[in-house]
């Protein structure tokens, strides 16, 4: 049940929960289609803040308060709100508290949505926390297999490329560590998941490691492509020598079983090449679109309107 609860981790959504999020999202992805607003968030207000750039998470939230019937009020921007005057994260969100009914936060910091979470009555949904976890994302990631699929069980699944700082595959090996899944995780040895995250996962779960994705991607059903975390380098040489260590090409493209699928949570860089865009395995396009009717699922049943 997440009415009224907070999104931080991608722990607080159940198995249960996804289906039901699954089933809602399907509903509204009917809604978003038939361009009807559904007048289901009428009077709702939702306060975006964030703290670090974003084109997609900011944007499908905003819509999907949007075509629900709601309104938004936001902060894209540390830099014009009195964050730069020094005010303090918890001040800043009993102030939003008062100003919305729910609160959608991405801060370049580790736990600061869960620190919100503690001093706010109002829900709090984790929009990305620096290099913890991006929950929704997973859940719209999840959403895209689901529907790919029609199932998550029994798919063989190679996450690729920045491991150590992408909050998306963090969250995303949790919730897939809930199914009967294969893994196989391809990052350089410096950018390998962190113990924290890996150390979840049960052993029913086969998981293979390597360096390199020739031999290791074309039994998989999905590939989860990721981009180097250039922002978390504290030594911008260290990035320089790490980007372009993937690059799906059409060579790994033609290697791949016929029905997989690539996915990434975008912004992409160069690590998949834009000739891979046009062919039958691309769908990261369509998953970002997925975006809207999961928030606007997860939307309706934090505020117990559906
Ligand atoms: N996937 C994702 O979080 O994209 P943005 O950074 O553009 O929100």
């Amino acid at each position: 049940m997440l009415k009224n609860k907070s999104l931080v981790s991608i722990d607080d959504v159940s198995n249960e929960d996804l289906e039901e999020i699954f089933t809602l999202s399907d509903r509204m992805l009917g809604v978003v289609e038939s361009n009807k607003n559904p007048h289901l968030m009428d009077s709702k207000i939702m306060a975006t803040l964030f703290y670090e750039p974003s084109t997609r998470t900011r944007l499908s939230f905003e819509s999907a308060m949007h075509r629900l019937g709601g309104s938004v009020i936001s902060v894209s921007d540390a830099s014009s709100s009195s964050v730069a005057k020094g005010e303090t994260l918890a001040d800043t969100i009993r102030m939003a508290e008062g100003y919305s009914d729910i609160i959608v936060m991405r801060h370049p910091l580790e736990g600061a949505a869960r620190l919100a979470a503690q001093f706010s009555s109002k829900p709090i949904i984790n929009a990305g926390d620096g290099s913890g976890q991006h929950p929704t994302q997973t859940i719209l990631d999840l959403f895209t297999m689901w529907k790919e699929f029609g199932k998550i069980d029994g798919l063989k699944i190679a996450l690729i490329g920045d491991l150590k700082y992408g909050r998306t595959v963090h969250s995303l090996i949790l919730a897939l560590s809930r199914f009967n899944v294969e893994l196989t995780v391809i990052s350089p040895p410096s950018l390998s998941i962190p113990e924290q995250f890996f150390s979840r996962i049960p052993e029913n779960v086969k998981v293979r490691k390597s360096e390199k994705m020739e031999g290791f991607v074309e039994d998989a059903d999905v590939l989860y492509v990721t981009r180097i975390q250039k922002e978390r380098f504290a030594d911008k040489n260290e990035y320089l020598s790490l980007i372009g260590s993937y690059s799906v090409d059409l060579k790994i493209v033609e290697s791949l079983k016929k029905n997989a699928i690539i996915m990434h949570p975008l912004p992409r860089i160069d690590e998949i090449k834009p000739e891979v865009d046009f062919t039958k395995y691309a769908r990261y396009f369509k998953q970002a679109s997925y975006g809207i009717p999961v928030r606007m699922a997860l939307i309706s049943m934090i505020l117990g309107v559906n």
